[in-house]
């Protein structure tokens, strides 16, 4: 035998020499979910260590984060049902307690980026990303919507935009209402390859964002499909992206490494709620390692390619690199 792989591997030491792919606190996105009012922090069921924040218990926890490395966070708003209507007006009104933690989140912590989500559903009493109309989810007339909420965001300090809807030339809409606002340094990372996913469980639990009705086949991707993938990531790089992501990523590793082989500006993976909730239920049973089970499954985003890396992990995974 002329060539035994396993010399490569006979100590810590070499292993670390020839180690391909390398992942640390700088690739992580932490997903945060914000509540209005104080002294808040409800675990959510169906995904365990993960918690609705008041802006009050929000501001410590960042601060521990970020002792950790986690300088980039995306924040959903858990919003309470009366407040949602048929056209989400709660999403850019003066009052709204997402946007106001955004500025204050940003006025205690200029250093760290601050990521939002730009779609209907939080807001929507019809649980759609987009604007429903007889039934249907009606596209063009959901674009307006969706830069009035961009720009009351960015009118909030955010540093990244995050657009989930998979509304048709969205991103193109944002960019130039963005724009013709002033807002030409306010990033776009759009939710690029979106599927029509079973893995969004426990966050519709987080927020009480199901649908009321139907599913979300007709906007969100088929999960059969790949070179549709590329499609979709060829016109938002067109339309004015920053970053492409790829939702939800575990089960979707080859959308990910297309993606990346084809553009080339940066990609990013949503680990979701459901592929991270199977990870901390399986943990709690003692059927799995938990600790080396998520640097596994991060290690498997950044190697298909993967930029940086959405996950409700990032806290535990970086507390678990900085004791390493
Ligand atoms: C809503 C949105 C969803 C997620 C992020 N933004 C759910 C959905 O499309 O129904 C899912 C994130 C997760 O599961 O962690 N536009």
């Amino acid at each position: 035998m002329n060539i035994r792989p396993r010399r490569n591997r006979k100590s810590a030491a070499i292993r670390a020499m020839v180690e391909e792919t390398k992942i640390g606190s700088e690739h992580l996105i932490y997903p945060l979910f914000l509540k209005d009012g104080s002294n808040i922090k409800e675990e959510i069921h169906s995904l365990p260590k993960n918690y609705r924040w008041s802006l009050d218990r929000l501001l410590p926890e960042i601060e521990e984060c970020m002792k950790l490395g986690i300088m980039t966070y995306d924040l959903f708003p858990a919003v309470d049902e009366n407040l949602k209507d048929k056209i989400a007006s709660y999403s850019y009104s003066e009052d709204n307690f997402y946007l106001k933690a955004i500025r204050k989140i940003k006025e205690t912590f200029p250093e760290l980026v601050l990521m939002s989500d730009v779609a209907m559903d939080p807001y929507s009493s019809d649980g759609h990303d987009g604007l429903v109309e007889n039934g249907q989810i009606v596209n063009d007339a959901t674009l307006p919507i969706l830069n009035k909420m961009a720009i009351a965001q960015a009118q909030a300090g955010i540093d990244i935009i995050g657009p989930s809807d998979m509304m048709d030339g969205r991103v193109g809409s944002i960019r130039e209402a963005l724009d013709l606002a002033g807002y030409t340094d306010v990033s776009i990372m759009s939710y690029t390859a979106k599927y029509a996913s079973a893995f969004y469980g426990p966050f519709r639990d987080a927020l009480n964002s199901a649908p009321k009705s139907g599913d979300k086949k007709t906007y969100q991707m088929n999960p059969a499909n790949k070179r549709e993938a590329l499609l979709e990531a060829q016109l938002d790089f067109e339309e004015g992206a920053d970053m492409l992501m790829v939702k939800p990523a575990l089960a979707y590793l080859d959308v990910v490494h297309l993606i990346k082989e084809h553009f080339s500006i940066p990609i990013t993976a949503y680990n979701v709620s459901g592929e991270c909730a199977m990870v901390y239920a399986a943990a709690e049973k003692g059927w799995l390692n938990y600790d080396i089970a998520v640097g596994e499954i991060l290690l498997s985003m950044r190697r298909a390619g993967a930029d940086a890396i959405l996950t409700y992990f990032a806290k535990d995974f970086a507390r678990l690199i900085a004791t390493k």
